[in-house]
Formats: structure tokens, sequence, C-alpha cells
């Protein structure tokens, strides 16, 4: 079975991007199981943890989460031009300590909304610049910004058939990404 760990870049109960995230779950094959990976529990990270501090348990226990990854799906929301901070501390938590990131490598692919019409293209291209120094490949076509998203939701939390439509093939894009990886 190909893992594909789900990280979602807000913490807020209803979050639209957790809402966009759950849609996109049974888009993937047979033979391919989703997980979300909770970042809230984090702490901030500080390089003392390195050091005198010693490593908090939330730290190891994310890392060896991430380490059983095939595969990472981002969904995100853009906070004032970029990526939450929420987001910012689990990439910077998996990267360390230094040579050791569990990020190295691993396939990877952006979904950004938001209820303006920018789509979190900011979020999303900052997001590109993180995982790129990380040495993750990401899937690059078909982009996925999903603007204006409170309408393309029902009272249900169901995305319109076009916006599945397109994510069925940025899904379908980021398995075979996943597939050219493992063989
Ligand atoms: C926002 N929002 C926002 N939206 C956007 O399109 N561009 C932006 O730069 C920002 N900046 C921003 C900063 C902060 C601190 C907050 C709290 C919000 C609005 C944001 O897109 C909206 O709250 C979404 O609903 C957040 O996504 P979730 O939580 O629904 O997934």
């Amino acid at each position: 079975m190909v893992k594909v760990g789900i990280i979602v870049g807000s913490l807020r109960k209803n979050s639209f991007s957790k809402q966009v995230a759950d849609n996109v779950v049974p888009l993937f094959p047979e033979g391919f199981e989703t997980e979300f990976v909770d970042i809230g529990n984090l702490p901030l990270f500080n390089q003392d943890f390195e050091e005198d501090l010693g490593t908090p348990g939330e730290y190891t226990e994310f890392r060896n989460k991430i380490k059983e990854l095939d595969a990472v799906l981002f969904v995100t929301p853009e906070y004032n031009r970029s990526i939450p901070g929420v987001l910012k501390n689990a990439l910077d938590v998996g990267s360390r300590p230094y040579g050791e990131s569990v990020w190295n490598g691993k396939p990877t692919s952006i979904i950004s909304q938001s209820p303006g019409t920018l789509a979190g293209f900011g979020a999303n291209h900052h997001l590109r610049q993180v995982l790129a120094f990380l040495n993750m490949p990401v899937v690059q076509q078909p982009e996925v910004y999903i603007g204006s998203v409170h309408e393309l939701l029902d009272e249900k939390g169901k995305l319109r058939k076009d916006t599945l439509e397109l994510l069925q093939s940025f899904v379908d894009t980021f398995v075979d990404l996943i597939k050219r990886h493992q063989s």
C-alpha cells in the first residue's frame, strides 16, 4: 500500500482547506491510502531543542510519521501572502537535525485555497520555494489554486463537479509522480 500523508495548513475547525482535502481523499486509486498528519501539536521550533533543551516527544513522533510516508500532499490557505506559520513550523521541524530531514526526496504536491479571488497564489509559490530547498519533487502541472472556495463547496462540504474534475487530473498526475519515484 502506498501511503500519502495530507498536511493541512490550517488548524481551524471548519477550515476550507480541510474540507477541500476531504474531497481529495476519495480521488486516489486502489493501492493508495491517505492519512491526515497533525501539525497543531508541534511546539514552536527552537534550535536549542537540538542542544541543551532536548528533542520534544511531539517532534520525534512527527518525524517518524513523515518517514513512514511515501508522499505528502499539502492543502493550505494563504496568510498575509505566504504560508501560515503553523505550516512553516512543521516544515522546519521535519527538516532538522541538519542532514536528517525527513522530507528529503519525497514526492509532493500543493493545493492552495482562499475565499478570495487570488486563490492563495502567494502561499502556493512560497511553499514551492521551501519544497525545492527540501529536495522534494513537486507536481508542476496542473497547478491547483482554488479561489472563492466558499462558493464551490455545498452545505455538506462537497466541491462542485468541475472542481472535482480538476482535482482528479491533479491526483492522477501526483500518483504518476509517486509511481515513477518508486520504480
Ligand atoms: C487571511 N486570509 C487571507 N486570504 C488570502 O487570500 N490572502 C491572504 O494573504 C490572507 N491573509 C490572512 C491572514 C490571516 C492571519 C488570516 C487569519 C486570514 C483569509 C483566509 O484565506 C481565510 O481565513 C481562510 O478561510 C483560511 O483558510 P481555512 O482556515 O478556511 O482553511
